[in-house]
């Protein structure tokens, strides 16, 4: 039984399998309409409880899916149905789960709910966002790079915009998968330098450059996600706005990349304010590629984490 909380907590050796898994179940349900099951039905018998005390379309439809397409079932379940934050523990709600379903996916605030979650369920517990990490999402985008660029060892990753949790999972990845990780955006929303000097100390290039176009020049790959997350209070709105505009990714940004660059964005986006609708819909983005690669990489890591 593994969890999958964290991509810096599970070896490289594990996180490649996991990639190859999941573009070998890609590769073998090409053609299948989607609402049939995979030839190989891993989770036949099981069931897995899938918990968003977020909203979700990609995280929630994906995980469903891919359960579904690999014989198990799932109960969906938002945080206000259940006792969650009611009064009973985190912990016991894990136990009590742990009885009755196979495996726990899980969308929360604190990451030390995640935590608690994992600490006491006796099923394996999979990170589905925290305010502070998005590892599925990481899983997928590594995915979808390599389908279009190759090996993403050695390359040059940017990451626009707010230093929020989809960055900070980046992050992990690049000391995990050997490439250079460079954030462009303003001092006050840098990611934490925990992760900054984690992926350093496994040898890799983690910088801050101020100038978007510095930045940008060289890239492979240029990422963003929204200017606020879930968990940012609206009221932030703003300003956040009037410290991020610099940093929005256009056409005149895009120039500066490498000409076979790719734009990434993990979804949902805000057309015309992190990414212009001409990045969105041009020739270099693989955003819809992202959110189908959800599925494939998930479905993969759910193995894995019953493997064992
Ligand atoms: N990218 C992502 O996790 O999307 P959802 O919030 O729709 O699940
Ligand atoms: N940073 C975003 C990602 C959504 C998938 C959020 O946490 O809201």
């Amino acid at each position: 039984m593994q969890n999958f909380l964290d991509i810096n907590k599970i070896a490289p050796d594990q996180l490649r399998g996991i990639l190859d898994e999941a573009s070998r179940i890609k590769i073998a349900r090409q053609g299948l309409p989607k609402g049939t099951k995979d030839i190989e039905k891993v989770l036949t018998g099981k069931m897995v409880a899938l918990i968003f005390e977020k909203p979700s379309t990609r995280t929630r439809v994906s995980f469903d899916l891919g359960v579904r397409q690999m014989g198990g079932e799932t109960m969906v379940l938002s945080g206000s149905e259940l006792q969650l934050g009611h009064g009973e523990t985190i912990a016991d709600t894990a136990r009590v789960l742990s009885r009755y379903v196979d495996l726990i996916m899980i969308r929360t605030f604190d990451e030390a709910t995640l935590l608690e979650m994992a600490d006491h369920a006796t099923v394996p517990v999979i990170n589905g966002l925290t305010n502070r990490t998005h590892p599925c999402q990481i899983m997928a985008d590594i995915l979808t790079f390599e389908e279009h660029s190759g090996p993403i060892r050695g390359k040059r990753v940017v990451w626009t915009g707010d230093g929020n949790n989809v960055c900070a999972s980046f992050i992990h990845a690049a000391g995990q998968f050997g490439f250079d990780f460079i954030f462009t955006g303003p001092q006050t929303l840098e990611p934490e330098p925990e992760f900054m000097n984690e992926a350093q100390s496994k040898g890799v290039r983690v910088e801050i450059i101020r100038d978007p176009v510095e930045a940008v020049t060289g890239a492979d790959l240029v990422v963003t996600d929204t200017w606020i997350s879930m968990h940012d209070s609206q009221t932030a709105r703003e300003r956040r706005h009037n410290q991020l505009r610099g940093y929005q990714v256009n056409d005149s940004l895009m120039k500066h990349a490498k000409p076979d660059a790719i734009f990434m964005h993990c979804l949902p986006a805000h057309r015309n304010e992190e990414v212009t609708s001409s990045v969105m819909d041009g020739l270099q983005s693989v955003v819809f590629d992202e959110a189908e690669n959800r599925l494939h990489a998930q479905k993969a890591v759910m193995r894995w984490c019953l493997s064992q």
